[in-house]
């Protein structure tokens, strides 16, 4: 970053940051079968997304939230308001991307180019306050944003065509990306943009950061955040809740 501008983002940092979340929640949930797509299956009384948006609203720093829903989602409860913060829909899009970008741009005006933005999956409902607390410090402190993350502990083979191993990869610094993932309004909408005008398929909003330069840093988060793909996960997602 040019000297000019670090010292005008240190100097925007004395200013009260505001902070929102967005949620992409227009997946088909294809992956896991059945007809209710995932973010609408039910734990503790719940729809997961009920989960994962109480999760980031209890961290007093998040202002409110932007879901973005497939527009023929006929399932959402129609909230309006959650933990007594304002929560605003938009139409999703065809990619977890351009839900994110959809999103974006259905933030209020109030969160300016520099605010930090959390974007959250609705699939993860076993998200700790306390992890949306440490993600925020390291993302208000790294002008790149931060996300939470996990060191990758088995040991990795790569699968010939063949379905044999080819090879044993390395997993020393090998982690797994979870969310949220916290960046500046501005560079995470441009980069996200930049990236649908190259065709390129991101996975997650900081392989778009990447692909723009940045380097976002790794906050270690905890394993049991996990993201429920299989019926295996809602079981454990379940277990999980129900012991906090
Ligand atoms: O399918 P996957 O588990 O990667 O989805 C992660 C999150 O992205 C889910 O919350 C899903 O609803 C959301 N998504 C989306 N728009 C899409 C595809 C996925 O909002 N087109």
């Amino acid at each position: 970053m040019p000297r000019n501008a670090t010292n005008e983002w240190h100097r925007r940092r004395d200013v009260r940051a505001v902070i929102w979340a967005i949620v992409p929640a227009a997946g088909r949930g294809a992956r896991f079968g059945g007809d209710v797509p995932k973010q609408y299956l039910q734990i503790a009384g719940e729809p997961l997304i009920a989960h994962a948006l109480d999760a980031l609203l209890a961290e007093p720093r998040v202002e409110g939230a932007v879901v973005a829903l497939a527009a023929d989602d006929a399932r959402w409860p129609g909230w309006t308001s959650r933990a007594g913060k304002p929560l605003r829909r938009c139409d999703g899009g065809g990619e977890r991307a351009d839900s994110v970008l959809a999103a974006l741009h259905a933030l209020p005006a109030a969160v300016g180019d520099d605010d930090l933005v959390l974007v959250h999956d609705a699939a993860r409902p076993n998200l700790r306050v306390d992890d949306v607390s440490r993600l925020i410090d390291a993302a208000l402190g790294h002008a790149d944003g931060a996300i939470l993350a996990a060191p990758v502990r088995d040991t990795l083979k790569r699968a010939g065509r063949d379905g044999a191993i080819a090879a044993t990869e390395p997993r020393e610094a090998l982690w797994r990306a979870l969310t949220p993932q916290a960046f500046r309004r501005g560079p995470l909408t441009r980069a996200l943009q930049a990236a649908r005008d190259a065709g390129a398929v991101v996975t997650d909003e900081a392989m778009a950061m990447e692909r723009a330069g940045a380097r976002p840093r790794l906050v270690e988060g905890r394993e049991d955040n996990l993201k429920v793909t299989t019926p295996a996960d809602l079981a454990l997602a379940e277990y999980l809740l129900a012991r906090r």
